[in-house]
């Protein structure tokens, strides 16, 4: 498997899967945090994994196609989770895991255009069929003065006001195309930036989020993942940036004031330098927990 579980040892004692317990995982990929429970809840527990993206979830049907009937995989987002778990009829839940963000398939292998070290077409849509706006229709026909505030909103980027008036100034002269495009006027506006990431990573990130919906869906998703747990039950979320980082610890806070969950993370938890060093993935992720109330 290609895709390395996040976090994995800190999920599992967490969650501490045993014999039929149930679980949602919101975000399955390619299963790896999924085969990680499944292969302890057994034989009775059950998992039911959602994604937005049809190609990944044909390989986590493939990578937990051993568990038979404890799985349940679904094409779709997790704003729809209380559907989702009522259409199933799937009961009794007592962990569900978010783990946001793009799996090593989104950057090695899937052609949508989500990294920056490949040249592919501007797309950054997780479900593909669907008709919503591309990145490169947004470059495309968003103003100067939307494109600006994407980038100082969802990418915190410094530079979002020249990177808007050079994109608005050279797609008047050729379309951008791929992510090689984008990239290449990123790094002519910010040749005198010192940061240690790449220059393009802030305008991906928030060209992602947008064309997604990212914190939109989520904050549509947490509240519903609270009310399915049973009492005692556990959610966990890991995020890879500040805006979902955020947007999840002030979620918990206001769920905790109204006494329906305690939180069991005042900071996030963190992945180890040895993580870190051998998931580079992983070294932004935060990872909050909480644990749902009995009322
Ligand atoms: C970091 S990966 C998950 C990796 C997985 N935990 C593993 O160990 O294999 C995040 C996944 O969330 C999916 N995703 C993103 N937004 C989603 C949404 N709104 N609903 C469902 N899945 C979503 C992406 O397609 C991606 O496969």
């Amino acid at each position: 498997m290609s895709h390395i579980p996040v976090l994995a040892n800190e999920i599992l004692n967490f969650f501490e899967p045993r014999d039929g317990s149930n679980y949602v995982d919101c975000t399955v990929g390619e299963g790896g945090h999924a085969e990680l429970i499944l292969a302890q809840n057994g034989p009775s527990g059950m998992l039911l994994g959602i994604d937005r993206d049809r190609a990944i979830l044909d390989k986590a049907e493939k990578n937990l196609e051993r568990f038979n009937k404890r799985v349940i995989l679904i094409r779709d987002t997790y704003a729809n989770l209380s559907e989702i778990i009522s259409i199933y009829n799937f009961k009794s839940i007592y962990g569900i895991l978010f783990d946001l963000g793009i799996s090593s398939y989104h950057v090695e292998d899937a052609g949508g255009g989500f990294s920056f070290s490949k040249d592919e077409p501007l797309d950054m849509r997780f479900d593909r069929e669907s008709s919503e706006e591309t990145a490169g229709d947004i470059l495309k026909k968003w103003s100067e003065e939307q494109l600006e505030w994407l980038f100082s909103t969802y990418g915190e980027d410094n530079y979002a006001k020249v990177l808007a008036q050079e994109i608005v100034r050279i797609r008047e002269k050729y379309p951008l195309r791929t992510t090689n495009d984008l990239v290449e006027v990123v790094r002519r506006v910010k040749k005198h930036s010192d940061k240690k990431i790449n220059p393009a990573t802030q305008i991906f990130q928030a060209l992602r989020i947008v064309v997604n919906h990212e914190l939109e869906e989520l904050e549509d998703a947490l509240p519903q993942a609270v009310n399915e747990l049973i009492p005692g039950g556990r959610l966990a979320v890991i995020s890879y940036h500040s805006l979902e980082d955020r947007l999840v610890k002030h979620f918990l806070l206001k769920k905790q004031h109204e006494a329906q969950i305690k939180i069991l993370t005042d900071k996030p938890i963190v992945p180890s330098l040895i993580e870190q060093k051998e998931n580079p993935r992983s070294r932004s992720a935060k990872l909050r927990l909480a644990e749902k109330l009995y009322r």
